[in-house]
């Protein structure tokens, strides 16, 4: 096992691949947002005004043309409590428990036209031990922040809000949390704002140093997502009784 690219007192983060790289499976629960096998190329971003569009500077993700890493990264955790981001447009991975869309409010159209326009996630629970509740999580979790503004903003082409990672993080059973393809670092941070444990790895250098920079800078970065106390979210669960849960995070990630 090689030396932990950053580690402070709550998250460590190696760099390398999560298949060989292996430290992360020493963990109690598994959330992650692996490459989903459709081979995503980031987008550019569209300027109303000028109706054109500017070419991303970001990379493709790697591993994303099949869902290979991901089945195999899944068979190694085996059994035990996992959540795990995906799409609809390719094979759900195996022994599925439940699933939530993550509702992305805030996606702007672009310039395509087209007749529908996909603006949600899918979230796979995997094994068991998440907490109960009366009344139990709703399966719709919707977010308002501009997404290619935080994909600017982040420098990463699918950074997930920290918001939504903690809103999942506080609903999954106690212990360590895992994410092999830590990317922007979205878990890792969500889970030291809930003063959780957390192990994360990637194969990419450059996100590496971006996780580095944005858990050494959290503590003084104000434009660094709201956060949702657990007892919030709970709170705003419980007295939420439509079909929807909504956790705004007033436009930004
Ligand atoms: C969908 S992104 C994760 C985004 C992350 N949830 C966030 O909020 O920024 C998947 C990440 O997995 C990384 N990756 C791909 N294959 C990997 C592997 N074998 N081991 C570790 N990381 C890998 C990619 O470089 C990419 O940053």
């Amino acid at each position: 096992m090689s030396d932990p690219y950053y580690r402070d007192d709550l998250v460590t983060l190696y760099h390398g691949d999560c298949l060989t790289e292996t430290a992360w499976l020493a963990a109690d629960v598994l959330v992650t947002d692996p490459p989903y096998g459709m081979a995503y190329a980031p987008r550019g971003t569209y300027n109303r005004l000028t109706g054109k569009t500017a070419k991303s500077s970001l990379s493709k993700i790697a591993n994303d043309r099949l869902t290979q890493v991901r089945d195999e990264s899944l068979r190694a955790w085996g059994d035990r409590p996992a959540i795990i981001f995906g799409t609809w447009r390719v094979q759900r991975p195996d022994n599925v428990k439940h699933r939530l869309i993550w509702h992305k409010a805030g996606q702007a159209p672009g310039p395509a036209r087209a007749s529908f326009m996909l603006q949600d996630e899918e979230i796979y629970i995997l094994g068991s031990g998440f907490p109960t509740t009366s009344p139990p999580m709703r399966s719709v979790i919707r977010t308002t922040e501009a997404r290619s503004i935080e994909v600017a903003r982040i420098g990463h082409p699918t950074p997930k809000p920290v918001g939504l990672m903690e809103i999942l993080i506080g609903r999954c059973p106690e212990g360590t949390i895992a994410d092999p393809f830590a990317g922007s670092g979205a878990t890792l941070l969500a889970a030291r704002n809930l003063s959780r444990r957390a192990i994360g790895v990637e194969l990419d250098e450059s996100y590496c140093e971006l996780i580095a920079k944005r858990l050494s800078q959290q503590a003084f970065d104000f434009s660094e997502p709201v956060r949702a106390h657990p007892s919030k979210v709970e709170l705003r669960s419980s007295g939420w009784s439509g079909a929807e849960e909504t956790f705004d995070f007033g436009g930004v990630a």
